[in-house]
């Protein structure tokens, strides 16, 4: 099979400012809503370097409250917050697990090794949810000449394997026996609301097994900008330190903790709408010709078909759509990945699956 470039799809000039794009690329697309504005022009600022910035400080307390964590800092992106914890959280010639799926292994530009010096040790795992069982069998044995594993890093939802979602007693026995192991347990929590919504459970229960969290505000939340990292406080004293080494002390960042205040108050209660539509896609796109998908397995709002029976390939396959003003990315040679979020509803997806079965059939 001929090798395919799967990049995202990119706009042209002239496609940037249609209204009546449906797209369905990543959650990251949401623009902030008027309130989220509103709130970003009034917000009270300060130089957060001196930890001087009032929003900030309330943005960070009621995260913090909310998981049910001594302290959290703001970061400007997922990708930071990843990388504080990570680096905190090993030393290099150490060895991290993670699905091979992974966020932090395939979309943070080597991070892991760049950062911090270490390796990753990927194992593959059906929906991308990994069991203590398959993690056990891959910590490397206490011999010196071996390097030794000091991390578990978690992804919950799961991006890359359809938004899958870790059930609570999955998840904790993980951090349970890698603690027992003298490992410490991290959790890519980019989407951590999504699958509280999935499990109907607090964002507190299902994390708190975990020495360190990270979650962003910036994706189904649908704030402009901005991430968390959550911990005790000495891991947040260290994680100060992290970000700035890293360039992501911001000054008068308040005006992006307002809309993200507002995001993280306001956004988790109407995960399930999109939920509930990529459900309905799903179930779709399982009815069009030569698309393949599972909706039973799509939990939150992110899913993957493939669309090898068209007879296309992903990059043509999202050209098409573009052409009729529904984006998608394709993740794999024929896979594609449709991510539903608070810009989309459900006329919309409507739209979007009359488009798909006719770029199909084409
Ligand atoms: C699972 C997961 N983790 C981390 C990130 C990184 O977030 P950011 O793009 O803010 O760096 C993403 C981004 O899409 C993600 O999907």
């Amino acid at each position: 099979m001929t090798a395919v470039a799967i990049d995202p799809v990119h706009l042209r000039e002239d496609e940037k400012n249609r209204v009546t794009t449906i797209d369905l690329r990543s959650d990251t697309v949401t623009k902030p809503t008027p309130e989220m504005r509103r709130a970003m022009a009034d917000a009270e600022v300060g130089d957060d370097v001196y930890g001087e910035d009032p929003t900030i400080n309330r943005l960070e307390q009621r995260a913090a409250e909310i998981f049910g964590r001594e302290a959290s800092l703001f970061v400007p992106s997922g990708t930071m917050g990843n990388t504080i914890a990570i680096k905190i959280l090993t030393r290099p010639g150490q060895e991290i697990i993670c699905e091979e799926r992974a966020h932090i292994y395939n979309y943070e530009m080597g991070m892991l090794s760049r950062f911090s010096g270490c390796v990753p040790r990927l194992v593959p795992a059906p929906d991308g949810i990994l069991t203590w069982a398959e993690v056990k069998k891959r910590i490397a044995p206490k011999i010196y000449y071996r390097a030794q594993t000091s991390l578990v890093s978690l992804e919950n939802t799961n991006n890359m394997a359809g938004g899958s979602v870790y059930p609570q007693e999955v998840s904790d026995e993980i951090c349970d026996g890698a603690h027992e192991a003298g490992l410490r347990v991290h959790l890519d929590g980019a989407r951590i609301f999504n699958a509280a919504t999935a499990l109907g459970k607090s964002v507190a229960d299902i994390t708190r097994k975990f020495d360190a969290v990270m979650f962003c505000l910036s994706k189904g939340l649908g704030a402009p900008v901005g991430s968390l990292v959550l911990g005790s406080r000495a891991f947040i004293d260290e994680a100060w330190a992290v970000r700035k080494a890293l360039g992501g002390g911001m000054r008068q960042a308040g005006i992006l903790a307002a809309a993200g205040l507002i995001a993280l108050e306001t956004m988790p209660a109407r995960l399930k709408e999109d939920h509930a539509n990529a459900r309905f896609l799903a179930d779709g796109l399982a009815r069009i010709r030569g698309i393949q998908i599972d909706a039973s397995k799509v939990q939150t709002n992110i899913l993957v078909c493939d669309i090898g029976g068209t007879g296309l390939n992903s990059v043509d396959f999202s050209r098409r759509l573009a052409e009729h003003n529904v984006l998608a990315n394709g993740v794999g040679p024929t896979a594609m990945r449709f991510v539903t979020h608070m810009d989309v509803d459900r006329a919309g997806c409507e739209r979007a699956l009359q488009v798909v079965e006719r770029c199909a059939d084409a």
